[in-house]
Order: C-alpha cells, then sequence, then structure tokens
C-alpha cells in the first residue's frame, strides 16, 4: 500500500538522500535549478516553520515513490517529482491534497506544456489564477487551492 506522509524534521533527514536522488533521477528537466536549489538549501528544521512542508509518498517495499516541498506556503519554491516506475496511480493528487490539507492553502507554478502536472493539479481541484510568459517564451500558470 502506498503511505502518503507529511515529514517531520527526523522523518526529513532520514529520507534527504533518497529525496536528492528521486530529484535528480526522475524530474524530467522540469524542475528549475532555483527550485532544486532551495530545496537543496532546506534544513530539518525548517520544518517546524508553518510555511514548510515536505511530503513523501512511500511504497510497501519503503521505497520513495513521490516527493512534493515547498516554503511560503509555495509562493517562494514548490517541488514535486514521482519516480517514473509509479506514475498515473494518483500519487501528485494525493500528496497535491496532503499539502493543502496540511497548510491550508498551496500555491505552485506549471509549465502549460506539463501535461500530467497540470492534470494531477486541476485534479485535485487547484485553479489557475495568472499566467507567465518567461522572456524564453515559455508559458506557465500560477496555481492555487484552499481548503
Ligand atoms: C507531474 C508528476 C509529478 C505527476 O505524477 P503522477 O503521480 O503520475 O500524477 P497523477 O497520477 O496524480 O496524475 C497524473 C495525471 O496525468 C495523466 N497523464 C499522464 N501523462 C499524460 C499524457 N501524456 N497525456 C494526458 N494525460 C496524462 C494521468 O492519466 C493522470 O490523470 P488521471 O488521473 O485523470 O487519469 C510526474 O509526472 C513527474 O514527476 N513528472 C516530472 C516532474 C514534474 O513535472 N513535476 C511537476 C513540476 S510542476
Amino acid at each position: 500500500m502506498l503511505q502518503v506522509q507529511v515529514l517531520d524534521p527526523k522523518g526529513f533527514k532520514a529520507l534527504r538522500q533518497k529525496m536528492m536522488l528521486l530529484l535528480k533521477n526522475h524530474q524530467d528537466g522540469r524542475i528549475t535549478k532555483q527550485a532544486a536549489i532551495k530545496f537543496k538549501e532546506l534544513k530539518s528544521k525548517d520544518l517546524n516553520r508553518s510555511d514548510v512542508a515536505i511530503i513523501t509518498c512511500i511504497d510497501e517495499d519503503s521505497r520513495l515513490a513521490g516527493m512534493l516541498a515547498c516554503t511560503g506556503y509555495g509562493k517562494d519554491f514548490s517541488l514535486m517529482v514521482v519516480h517514473k516506475s509509479m506514475r498515473g496511480h494518483g500519487i501528485a493528487k494525493d500528496m497535491l491534497n496532503e499539502v493543502v490539507n496540511y497548510l491550508g492553502e498551496f500555491y505552485g507554478i506549471v509549465a502549460v506544456n506539463n501535461i500530467p502536472s497540470l492534470k494531477a493539479i486541476f485534479g485535485s481541484g487547484f485553479v489557475a489564477y495568472d499566467m507567465i510568459v518567461r522572456p524564453s517564451g515559455k508559458v506557465v500558470l500560477k496555481i492555487r487551492k484552499r481548503k
């Protein structure tokens, strides 16, 4: 059975290396360097803040199947990655629901050509409230959900 949970500081310390590997190997070039750096800079004590959350999904063999992390309710940074072999099972939707339940609100940015991410986001009841055209021409949506 898949287990979606909010990490506490101790849990973050224990899973940190696995999370770094998941981020490195399964992000499909979808996570900005800036977000990856902010994640690497996160300290376990930051998890005591009310605007910070890390959600993980662990499979029945105790493997890390997915992760979602944010600071500033996602306005500062957020990232979400699901292991390639575990996609399409609703893990992203479960983690998005969990983070909204835990923080009370959550914000993110998603590229308009990231179909799986958009499906998971809108499938979890998020709304898009703004859009940005990057200097590169890339179009992204700002999304949010409140409890
Ligand atoms: C985006 C990501 C986290 C989604 O994880 P996931 O656990 O597979 O997501 P879910 O199963 O909750 O939902 C995915 C939805 O996209 C759909 N989907 C996936 N690929 C699709 C495609 N090519 N075309 C149409 N729909 C697609 C799935 O069917 C599912 O929708 P459904 O439940 O309505 O059928 C995962 O693909 C990932 O890690 N991608 C790389 C990193 C990334 O893009 N992160 C997000 C940055 S904002």
